[in-house]
């Protein structure tokens, strides 16, 4: 039996088009499904859209929609960005599904039939920007008097009967929680806000709504419909199948890392494992928070006009090297920015120089000298087994960098490696080895084809398609492309094709 892995994105809101921020979760989300995939785990990677509540409402009602064929819109165009991103998802959930209203109608029977619900009313802030209740202390005012969430959203004050759920009674269960599971949030500084906020003390959360009616009704409870993210953050657990105990996808719960934006940890680190641990669930193993993206440094908004659509990024720079630069520019957990310069510095420095310029010179001088046949691996001096062994360790290294969604680190270690491998290219001069020692200059291409190898191998999950292309430059059948089958070397006397450039140059368009 193979190991599981399951990893999730954010469920994305259908209220307008996807931008940046969405393609750098679900990418993110696909480098670790990828990565797990190539390390021999049955993967499970879910992702999809959020289509009730009233901020959908409203945006279906200005588009002059109603509210389902609005939702079916945009999440038919979240999914072709998934799909152009190059995002592997093994299934697509929308919470407008019927699979979906049947698992959420059944949470809450479940988590009412424990005591956890009562009935009452609610009365205070609500932003539908954010979905979310605020307490008083928490806002500020606007210069023209509005008042505002932390986020920035503006809130309204809201009285209706509603459903509670008893979050309080889950205070010290959560914090049980974060001390016995120390990396249940990730990175620690979001652990750490989680942590305060929880000892502040729980109010118990309105459930349900009865002001509008574009959501899943409460079951036995005509005029309610369920609150956004009670029905949202089950999204989870009904694509494994539940209630079906015998689902085929049951055996994926717990799920092992819910990929999430900084502005929505609370909901899955507090709410979610809260509704969990009242339903009789198992917990999800970790969620992993990722800091936000601002443009040529502002922020991303509607207004400024400075959104970023990501297939329009893609045609300007390439999808490979858009994905790199995501993982690569910015430490996960924190905030960077999106600038022309950095992209192009990323593009034209580390993938088309020291990457693919590396690549296509040992492998021009193999197919020039060598008639384009993989030389054995001869003699080996202490620089070579440096440099491979260097190499050999890079699949470890990364399984630990991304097993705590530590991307940019696990880039940077083969970078480390890409480095070494241009210096050793250059002390060996294998180009001058060709009129002095040709089985010298044989051992040399070999060591440089292996460190590549191991190199374009790991680099999958981030890169698919160039380091596919790199594979079939270096002769690696497409069987032993796999971290276990780095074990094995390639064959001796092995025909190479003719080498091409992976990665091309940015150059300006002429103006
Ligand atoms: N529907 C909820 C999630 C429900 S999950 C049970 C939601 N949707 S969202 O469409 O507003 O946002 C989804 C994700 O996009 C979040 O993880 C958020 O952090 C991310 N981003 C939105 N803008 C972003 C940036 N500017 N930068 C990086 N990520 C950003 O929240």
């Amino acid at each position: 039996m193979s190991k599981c892995f399951y990893v999730s994105t954010p469920i994305y809101y259908v209220n307008g088009a996807p931008h940046i921020g969405h393609a750098y979760t679900s990418i993110a989300a696909d480098v670790l499904a990828r990565f797990k995939r190539l390390d021999g785990f049955e993967v499970f990677y879910l992702t999809g859209t959020d289509e009730h509540g009233q901020k959908v409402a409203r945006a279906a009602a200005e588009a002059g929609l109603d509210p389902q064929s609005f939702a079916d819109r945009v999440s038919a165009d979240f999914r072709d960005m998934a799909d152009k991103m190059g995002v592997s998802y093994d299934d697509y959930i929308r919470t407008t599904e019927p699979r979906h209203y049947r698992s959420c109608a059944e949470l809450w029977r479940r988590i009412a039939a424990a005591g956890h619900i009562y009935l009452g009313h609610y009365e205070g802030w609500y932003a539908v920007r954010d979905e979310a209740f605020y307490d008083e202390a928490e806002l500020t005012t606007a210069p023209d008097g509005t008042k505002l969430a932390p986020s920035g959203a503006p809130v309204a004050w809201v009285r209706e009967p509603s459903y509670f759920f008893r979050l309080s009674a889950f205070q010290e269960p959560l914090l049980k929680l974060y001390e016995e599971q120390p990396d249940f949030i990730l990175p620690a500084g979001r652990r750490n806000e989680v942590l305060s906020f929880v000892r502040g003390g729980l109010r118990d959360l309105s459930i349900s709504r009865t002001s509008f009616t574009w959501g899943i009704p409460v079951p036995d409870a005509p005029g309610h419909v369920m609150y956004v993210w009670l029905d949202a953050l089950n999204n989870y657990v009904t694509a494994c199948g539940f209630p079906d105990a015998d689902a085929p996808r049951w055996k994926f719960w717990p799920a092992d890392v819910h990929v999430v934006g900084k502005d929505i940890i609370r909901f899955h680190a507090v709410y979610w494992p809260a509704f969990l641990m009242a339903a009789g669930l198992p917990l999800p193993r970790r969620v992993s928070s990722h800091g936000w993206w601002t443009v040529e440094g502002e922020k991303m908004s509607k207004s400024l006009g400075n959104v970023i659509e990501p297939r329009q990024l893609v045609a300007t720079y390439g999808l490979d090297q858009v994905r790199y630069f995501l993982l690569r520019e910015k430490p996960f957990g924190g905030d960077g920015t999106i600038s022309h310069p950095a992209l192009v510095s990323r593009i034209n420095v580390e993938l088309a120089n020291e990457l693919g310029n590396l690549a296509q010179r040992s492998l021009s001088l193999i197919a020039r000298n060598l008639g384009g046949v993989l030389p054995a691996r001869g003699e080996a001096t202490a620089e070579d087994t440096e440099l491979r062994d260097a190499a050999g360790a890079l699949a470890d290294v990364l399984r630990e960098r991304l097993d705590r969604q530590a991307f940019h680190e696990a880039l940077e270690e083969v970078w480390k490696v890409v480095r070494a491998a241009n210096a050793y290219i250059d002390r060996q001069a294998p180009w001058a080895l060709r009129k002095t020692d040709l089985v010298r200059m044989g051992t040399v291409l070999r060591v440089l084809v292996d460190v590549l190898r191991a190199v374009a191998t790991v680099l999958q999950p981030f890169m698919p398609a160039s380091m596919g292309r790199m594979l079939d430059q270096l002769g690696v059948p497409d069987q032993a492309r796999s971290i276990a089958a780095l074990a094995h070397p390639l064959a001796d006397g092995t025909r190479l094709p003719a080498p091409e450039g992976v990665f091309p140059r940015y150059v300006e368009p002429a103006a």
